[in-house]
């Protein structure tokens, strides 16, 4: 497997005498890709229907002379201010009913059908265009769906469209009633058209109206990248992409990836550990200015599963970024290290964001691998470092995992509708599952919720899922490695009620959830031999076999030699404990590593990965802080 590296690069910021030089420079420091192109709408239609793509053309030409391919983005995610003009209506609608204006980006609402014809329109004519362009080698559709919570709207357009698909999908309103349980609070419908959105209601909709509006907003987002995809596979066969974002949980990703090529995602990790990911104080200043050492692997295997084994980093933090709460400067290295982590998880592309820092508009405080007078900044060396390390690099193949972690958004919606406890987050609690098995060593796969065989996993861990397909359910009926599901899991039904008989219902385990409990942050239910559960406790029924217990005796995991299931949510300690016992039954080597040391294996080295702020020791090599290290697997 080739590994590359790349750029984000905007030719319509600067001025043509500069691009030749820039395509020079980002040759000269080892780069492949290019992005170019995601936000240029004004510049290629200046007016309804005249086209200017003059500069597209010399700038792809420019690039593609100095030996670099271009990912070409489709500019959807920015409509021109004349847009607004022909479609006043297209604007998204936030929860309390108002219009999000023009001004500033992604001011379209999924739903709008005139904005969607649109949006095919200036696809096709990209396609067409470039589809044959020998230096456009891969495409990304619009960019970042749900960047700046875009996923919902309430519009009018979106009121419509929900109604028929309430309608396509119940048939008649009676079986909805019914699903919904609408005879509660005598919110009976007798016509589709009756049926809003599930907004400004007095107190909180029916959580299965509210769930139905989430599939239907995530469908759109399926829908709508369906489109630009279906215009540019006419004209091109260079693969299609999309940059998803980081615990963005707000429209179903494995759709969405099935119809792409490779999946990607923009990769910020100082940002995100300050304003996207749960940590004490202590740990948010300990990995300042490395971010948190598993927020990016998971996001790696996560998207590697969406890519279906294929995937990019798009967008790679090169310095500081504008827009979280704080903008430390990472440690020196990190660009580097980030860049190895994700090529050590398989990335084929790793592509810095953004090549020079912008001195105007929105973004002008984000670092760019050039300052703004385009004198080099820190990442630039960085980059050049890692690409000279790749050519010098044996070919780094990816291998399955030993421990698989299922990962389902629907259930993220579930648990939005319906915390019950103020803290109950889906991407939380599957994410404090990851940690703890990354804090054991081990290297994950993430699975979709619908996957059919588990045989290649000696460990499967799947909380939270509201309900288990049923291929995930065949497939946990007919697992020889050990299993562990909930909390929470198999606990509703499609329609989000509560299933008679009550859940889990899986061959073998004989176990009812009869009661659910949250509790507040500084609540907890004690285990025998330490540590507890937080936020969540379910009181369990049945004769499955208790193999972790409460101090007052309850049980806390029961299960049979291959399946359990947890009643609680551990806390990091108890993670840790309950990782060690599973994996030492499933005959699983497991690690308790240093923090911030991590360890990813592929199918022939070690990487050994330091996000700690000073060295550490690793079987007596010295790894120093923001240091990589790898070796060859005995
Ligand atoms: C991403 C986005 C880029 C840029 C970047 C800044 O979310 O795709 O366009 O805004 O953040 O960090």
């Amino acid at each position: 497997m080739n590994r590359t590296l790349g750029v984000c690069y905007y030719p319509e910021h600067w001025s043509e005498d500069d691009w030749a030089r820039d395509a020079a420079l980002m040759a000269q420091t080892g780069l492949t890709w290019v992005r170019i192109g995601e936000f240029a709408w004004s510049r290629l239609e200046p007016r309804p229907g005249e086209m200017d793509f003059g500069w597209l053309d010399r700038a792809i030409a420019t690039l593609g002379a100095a030996g670099l391919k271009v990912v070409l983005g489709t500019p959807t995610a920015t409509p021109p201010r004349w847009m607004i003009d022909r479609h006043p209506d297209m604007l998204p609608v936030d929860a309390n009913g108002r219009v999000r204006g023009f001004g500033s980006r992604r001011h379209y609402c999924f739903s709008h059908p005139g904005y969607r014809a649109e949006s095919r329109r200036i696809v096709r004519a990209l396609a067409e265009r470039y589809g044959a362009n020998p230096h456009v080698a891969a495409w990304q559709t619009d960019n970042e769906y749900d960047c700046h919570d875009t996923t919902l709207s309430y519009s009018q357009a979106a009121r419509r469209g929900f109604q028929d698909w309430l309608a396509q999908r119940y048939q008649s309103v009676d079986a909805l009633n019914r699903a919904w349980g609408n005879v509660f609070w005598s919110m009976d419908y007798d016509d589709f058209s009756q049926i809003g959105l599930p907004n400004l209601t007095v107190t909180e909709p029916n959580p299965a109206h509210q769930l139905a509006f989430r599939r239907y907003s995530s469908d759109q987002v399926v829908a709508y990248n369906r489109a630009q995809v279906d215009e540019i596979r006419k004209y091109s066969s260079a693969p299609i992409l999309h940059n998803y974002m980081g615990r963005i949980t707000t429209f179903d990703h494995w759709k969405v990836g099935a119809d792409l090529d490779i999946a990607s995602w923009d990769s910020y990790p100082i940002g995100f550990l300050s304003d996207r990911i749960e940590n004490p104080p202590e740990r948010k200043l300990r990995f300042l200015r490395q971010g948190d050492p598993d927020n990016q692997a998971f996001h790696h295997d996560l998207y590697r599963a969406v890519g279906r084994g294929r995937w990019w980093v798009m967008e790679q933090q090169p310095g500081p970024v504008n827009w979280a709460p704080y903008n430390p400067a990472p440690l020196p290295g990190m660009a580097r290290l980030w860049a190895w982590e994700a090529f050590a998880h398989g990335a084929e592309c790793v592509s810095y964001f953004r090549w020079r820092q912008a001195p105007f508009a929105q973004e002008q405080m984000h670092a760019g691998l050039l300052r703004p007078d385009s004198a080099p900044a820190p990442a630039l060396a960085e980059a050049a470092q890692v690409a000279r390390e790749l050519q010098a690099m044996p070919s780094v193949e990816n291998a399955t995992a030993p421990v698989a972690l299922v990962f389902d958004y629907e259930s993220a919606w579930a648990w939005d509708v319906q915390p019950q406890g103020a803290d109950f987050d889906m991407f939380r609690l599957a994410f404090a599952a990851y940690r703890a098995l990354r804090r054991a060593g081990l290297s994950i796969d993430i699975l979709p919720p619908d996957c059919a065989d588990l045989s290649a996993y000696k460990l499967v861990l799947a909380p939270g899922l509201m309900r288990l397909s049923d291929p995930l359910r065949a497939a946990l009926g007919q697992y020889r490695g050990l299993a562990l599901i909930g909390p929470r899991s198999d606990s509703k039904t499609a329609e989000m009620a509560i299933p008679v008989p009550l859940g889990p219902d899986l061959p073998g385990l004989d176990v009812t959830v009869a009661l659910a409990e949250s509790m507040p942050p500084d609540a907890q239910v004690p285990l025998a031999g330490g540590g507890a559960f937080r936020h969540w406790f379910e009181h369990l029924e049945g004769a499955s076999e208790v193999s972790l217990a409460t101090a007052d005796g309850r049980p806390a995991i029961m299960g049979n030699r291959h399946l359990r299931y947890l009643a609680g949510w551990p806390d990091d300690a108890t993670f840790d404990r309950i990782v060690a016992a599973l994996a030492a039954e499933a005959d699983l080597p497991v690690v308790a590593m240093p923090d911030g040391l991590r360890l990813r294996d592929t199918a022939t080295h070690r990487f050994v990965i330091n996000y700690a702020p000073e060295a550490q020791d690793w079987n007596g090599i010295t790894i120093p802080a923001a240091g990589v290290h790898w070796e060859a697997l005995g």
